[in-house]
């Protein structure tokens, strides 16, 4: 596998440079910037450093998700399972049309160690890149100033059937590290009770799933509560902003169990504005396959993403045999 390309530390700021293929990437005390050519021309777009290190979490602990993660509306990544492609201008009329956009495939394992290495060397002490804003203050910026190796090897949560269940994922409680959050404090906390048949102890389960959500420690970041085939429940908890704005490469349904998001939907190619949807509890939303979706959460709540897992998919919607839509009205 290749290796890591990595500058020393900048004398005055203390971050290093990484180079990825023919994509540089450095910081500073506020901003990220990414450099590539194209045209015989160097180019470059920043973002705040906070936005990045966000987007870039979510995409190294998803494994690059399902299709696109952009991390803005110029810069990100599209999932070709096995390959990643990573691009700049590439899904923006702007730089597109000027051909000033660029995109290079890398093997998984690469961009993934390439980006794990950017994570730890601009993850500053107490910056914790799956927290709400409010949560883990103004600690992105600045020099360098340590690290927050725990916060950044989080895996992402996920069972085999259930959670709670033998040999499966565990519950979450104070005792296991995971307190009520602050947002959901008046979440009931009490478990059913199951009573199964003799012989049938295995197969019927159940958890209160209001407790759980309660209790996640991070934001944007959907854990995989049941596992049926091709069918996965991923609800997470949701305060400020989605990070990335994602770009599907198949159905997504959302369910929105407490509070409200907004949702910005707009064309998966360039960017056009396609929808504004606003979800308040009960609501369900299908998103369909050619969109890309952001997500606008005021106060913390909980969503179920429910996500289609079956192999193939986004060649099948690609090559236009199943609709972008899962219903016709
Ligand atoms: C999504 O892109 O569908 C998505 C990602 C993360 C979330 C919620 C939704 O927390
Ligand atoms: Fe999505």
């Amino acid at each position: 596998m290749e290796e890591t390309k990595a500058s020393q530390p900048n004398k005055r700021t203390g971050y290093r440079s990484f180079q990825l293929g023919r994509f540089s990437f450095s910081r500073d005390e506020y901003f990220a910037t990414i450099g590539w050519q194209a045209r015989e021309t160097q180019l470059a777009h920043t973002l705040p450093v906070d936005a990045f290190l966000r987007a870039l979490m979510r995409d190294v602990a998803w494994g690059f998700f399902y299709g696109w993660v952009n991390f803005d509306g110029v810069v990100g990544t599209r999932n070709r399972y096995g390959t990643v492609e990573l691009y700049a201008g590439r899904y923006n009329n702007g730089y597109r049309d000027s051909g000033l956009d660029y995109t290079e495939t890398f093997d998984t394992a690469h961009i993934e160690s390439t980006f794990k290495g950017i994570l730890e060397d601009w993850t500053n002490s107490g910056f914790d890149p799956f927290a709400a804003p409010t949560e883990t203050g103004n600690t992105a910026f600045g020099k360098k100033n340590g690290d927050n190796l725990e916060a950044i090897n989080r895996s992402r949560a996920t069972c085999v059937r259930m959670p709670g269940l033998p040999d499966d994922a565990p519950l979450r409680s104070d005792d296991n590290g995971y307190p009520v959050n602050r947002a959901f404090a008046d979440v009931d906390q009490d478990e059913p009770e199951v009573c199964a048949e003799p012989g049938f102890e295995n197969d019927v389960h159940a958890f209160n799933l209001f407790k759980y959500l309660s209790r996640s420690d991070v934001t944007w970041n959907p854990s995989v509560v049941s596992v049926c085939k091709s069918s996965l429940f991923c609800p997470t908890t949701e305060e400020n902003i989605l990070p990335v704005i994602h770009g599907n490469d198949r159905v997504e349904w959302f369910i929105q169990i407490s509070d409200e998001i907004t949702w910005q939907v707009s064309d998966k190619q360039d960017g056009t504005p396609r929808a504004r949807v606003i979800m308040k509890p009960g609501d369900v939303a299908a998103m369909p396959a050619n969109i890309r979706h952001q997500g606008f959460s005021p106060k913390r709540a909980m969503l179920l993403v429910w996500e289609n897992a079956t192999v193939g998919l986004p060649e099948r919607y690609e090559s236009g045999e199943l609709s972008p839509y899962p219903v016709q009205f």
